[in-house]
């Protein structure tokens, strides 16, 4: 079982150091920066209740090596202005100063630099986990979104510090699970975005739990997947320069209709590049069909999807049991039913 940070946990920790693993694999500035900042928030208010100094840990982009644009810098001032409260962003891959300097700060939160300039974080290191881990008293993972890459900070940690899953990370599984369990059908499941080839292992999976199954994009190949009678590819397409870049209107109408008769949804991707002028139409329908749907219960994820409903300016308030995972890929694979290598380090 994971044993997740509760005000009993965080008091046992007083004036300690806690080392939290955030996804801030984002733009700083994009419509989805604001979701997954804004998922740290209450856990970053727990510890600060029980005077612990909070250190912030996340990757950001796949960068080869240091990168300044992938910098974390620009997440201290962005955790200023939601927690009011002054924030350090300190530099650096020396782990030996970073770690003088965590010690040495007045402010009480912390941001350190992106992850992935570590060559030990993606090989899931562990002797660079050691080290990291001794930036901190104990270590908190809030970031769902992250758990489905075997990771040093996600993963090796959980061998040198007492660990918790965060406040997040307890409403992600209980939403999904929620959803998974024993879903009321029909139940419906929208697969688009633009790393469709990446969603295919899970998508396997989630198939077979779905009655339908609404495609985006069909640029992957059918023989991959199983019970294809389930999958629905578009009829019509709006295309450019040859590559569909949205679904047509015959398509739009008919996946319309199966939201909005849906009673369970899970949504990862908007079905067309929403974000060009001329190729909104069918991620709109569909949003608009689901908020339409009052009584549908679900998960929306994916930084994409999330974004394309600020982007789009759609404001109606979503169904009461509609919740919004900051997940793309490990929101997938974790409804498909794998198991998660960043759970599996918590429990
Ligand atoms: C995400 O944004 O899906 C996670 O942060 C994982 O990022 P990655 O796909 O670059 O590992």
């Amino acid at each position: 079982m994971i044993q997740f940070l509760t005000p009993t946990v965080a008091k046992r920790y007083r004036g300690k150091t806690c080392l939290l693993r955030a996804d801030l694999n984002v733009e700083p500035g994009a419509e989805d920066a604001t979701n997954r900042v804004d998922a740290m928030i209450p856990t970053i208010r727990l510890l600060l209740d029980y005077n612990v100094k909070v250190v912030l840990l996340s990757h950001r982009g796949r960068p080869a090596r240091r990168t300044p644009e992938l910098s974390l810098q620009p997440f201290a001032r962005i955790f200023m202005q939601r927690l009011k409260l002054p924030v350090r962003f300190v530099p650096g891959t020396n782990l030996s100063s970073v770690h003088e300097r965590i010690m040495s700060v007045k402010e009480r939160v912390i941001v350190t630099e992106n992850l992935r300039f570590f060559s030990g974080e993606d090989a899931n290191d562990v002797s660079f986990a050691r080290r990291l881990a001794a930036l901190g008293d104990f270590y908190v993972n809030d970031a769902f979104a992250v758990c489905h890459r075997k990771n040093a900070s996600v993963v090796a940690i959980t061998k040198f510090l007492p660990s918790y899953g965060g406040l997040w990370m307890r409403e992600e599984i209980f939403h999904l699970n929620s959803v998974m369990k024993k879903p009321v059908r029909p139940f419906v499941v929208v697969i688009g975005g633009a790393k469709v080839g990446d969603k295919l292992r899970s998508l396997r999976g989630i198939v077979k739990k779905a009655d339908t199954v609404l495609l985006g994009s069909s640029v992957f190949n059918e023989d991959d997947i199983p019970n294809i009678s389930k999958l629905s590819f578009p009829d019509d397409i709006k295309a450019h320069e040859n590559f569909a870049w949205d679904i047509g209107p015959w398509t739009r109408v008919r996946y319309a209709k199966m939201l909005a008769r849906a009673k369970s949804v899970i949504w990862n991707g908007p079905p067309g590049y929403y974000e060009k002028k001329g190729f909104s139409d069918g991620t709109r329908t569909l949003w608009s069909a689901l908020l339409a749907n009052r009584g549908v219960r679900g998960v929306v994820g994916g930084g994409e999807t999330v974004a394309s409903l600020k982007q789009l300016r759609i404001t109606k308030r979503l169904p009461k049991n509609v919740f919004i995972s900051t997940g793309g890929g490990a929101m997938l694979a974790y409804l498909a039913g794998e198991k998660l290598p960043g759970l599996i380090a918590l429990k």
